[in-house]
């Protein structure tokens, strides 16, 4: 097994682990999507160390997030899996031949800003590769045929009159407040816990930063900044640049996106939270004009968790749509060639993202 060490808990995700587990031995091709930071290789790692005993001839891990093309993809899954083509001319065919017979599970990590190297990469295996595995992890579908997509959405917040401590987000929350060393009299403190989580939308990145501030923060403290400003969110130390602010996190899929589609984002970061087509339809100027989301408000939620943490900060009321395009997020991101397979509704041609 050739995995990640993990050197924290998982939180919840039984369900979607169960889920996927099960995905992952029926299909050849599962993609787990979601918005910046919501635990999709966390929950990746998981799957394949659990199903791992079901693939012989190994379980592999290959980190994309530093790949940015065709030729970067190629040499990253070469090396993570410790292969050295013998013909150095043509390692893509030596890879295939290479997987031909192996019945094994490679995790693609990241996929987001190498869409279509690892499309036609993982077209190429599926084709000439029977037993092979690949699931995938990325903001947005491949849009390979026989993808089984499954979507991926914040940690559950508490509901109701529930206990707050059953909700994974509060969970997360209350154990990464623990291992930073929040004060033992704070964390009884649940109403300032739920303030947090709720305030990031349950995103576990947020969450992770949020709770580092209790080195230096009571939490209402950290409840207030992050009320005010939950973007500003950042990791400091050592460690990879992936992660180290909320705000780089959904700057870097709002830079994904066509031209279309930012315009989108810009307009719809004035709703407050999960919203309609109609109500969509009504920020963007009408039926006719201009693109506009094919998703229910539910499957919304994932993206507009984290658009949300931005609108709220750098809104100043309704504020019109913002010309600059570094400024208002989105969490999703899409490709801009055309899918492979034939969409067979409205709502898949845009594989939930909006047109
Ligand atoms: N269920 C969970 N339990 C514990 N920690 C989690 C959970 N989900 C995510 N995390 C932690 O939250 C942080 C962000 O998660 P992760 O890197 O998996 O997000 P991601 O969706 O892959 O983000 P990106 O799109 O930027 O790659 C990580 O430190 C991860 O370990
Ligand atoms: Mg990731």
């Amino acid at each position: 097994m050739n995995l990640p060490h993990r050197t924290s808990s998982l939180v919840g995700r039984g369900p979607e682990l169960a889920e996927l587990a099960g995905l992952v031995t029926r299909s050849r091709l599962v993609s787990l999507v979601g918005a910046a930071g919501c635990g999709k290789t966390r929950l990746a790692i998981e799957v394949a160390r659990t199903v791992a005993d079901r693939f012989p001839d190994g379980v592999w891990f290959v980190d994309l997030t530093a790949a940015g093309d065709a030729v970067t993809v190629l040499s990253t899954v070469v090396s993570a899996l410790g292969f050295a083509p013998a013909d150095t001319d043509r390692p893509a065919e030596a890879l295939r031949a290479h997987l031909r017979d192996r019945r094994a599970l490679l995790v693609l990590d990241n996929c987001e800003q190498v869409l279509d190297p690892v499309a036609d990469l993982v077209d190429d295996w599926l084709s000439g590769a029977p037993p092979l595995t690949v699931l995938a992890t990325s903001r947005a579908p491949l849009e390979v045929g026989g993808e089984r997509l499954h979507r991926l959405g914040p940690l559950a917040l508490p509901e109701g009159d529930d206990d707050v401590t059953a909700s994974p987000a509060v969970a997360l929350l209350l154990d990464r407040l623990a291992a930073a060393g929040a004060d033992r009299e704070d964390l009884g403190l649940l109403s300032a816990v739920v303030r947090i989580a709720s305030a990031v939308d349950g995103v576990p990145l947020a969450l992770e930063l949020a709770a580092a501030r209790a080195r230096a923060f009571s939490l209402d403290e950290i409840a207030h900044q992050v009320t005010a400003d939950p973007s500003s969110l950042a990791r400091s130390g050592r460690g990879s640049d992936h992660h180290r602010t909320v705000r780089a996190a959904i700057e870097q899929s709002y830079a994904l996106l066509p031209a279309d589609e930012a315009e989108l984002h810009r307009a719809a970061s004035v709703l407050p939270g999960p919203f309609t087509v109609a109500a969509a339809g009504a920020v963007l100027g009408g039926p006719d004009t201009g693109p506009r989301p094919a998703r229910s408000p539910r499957t919304w939620s994932p993206a507009w968790c984290t658009t949300r943490c931005w609108s709220r900060s750098d809104r100043r009321g309704p504020a019109a749509p913002r010309a600059s395009p570094s400024s208002p997020p989105c969490a999703v991101t899409r490709r801009t060639r055309p899918a492979r397979t034939p969409p067979r509704c409205a709502a898949a041609a845009t594989s939930g993202r909006p047109r």
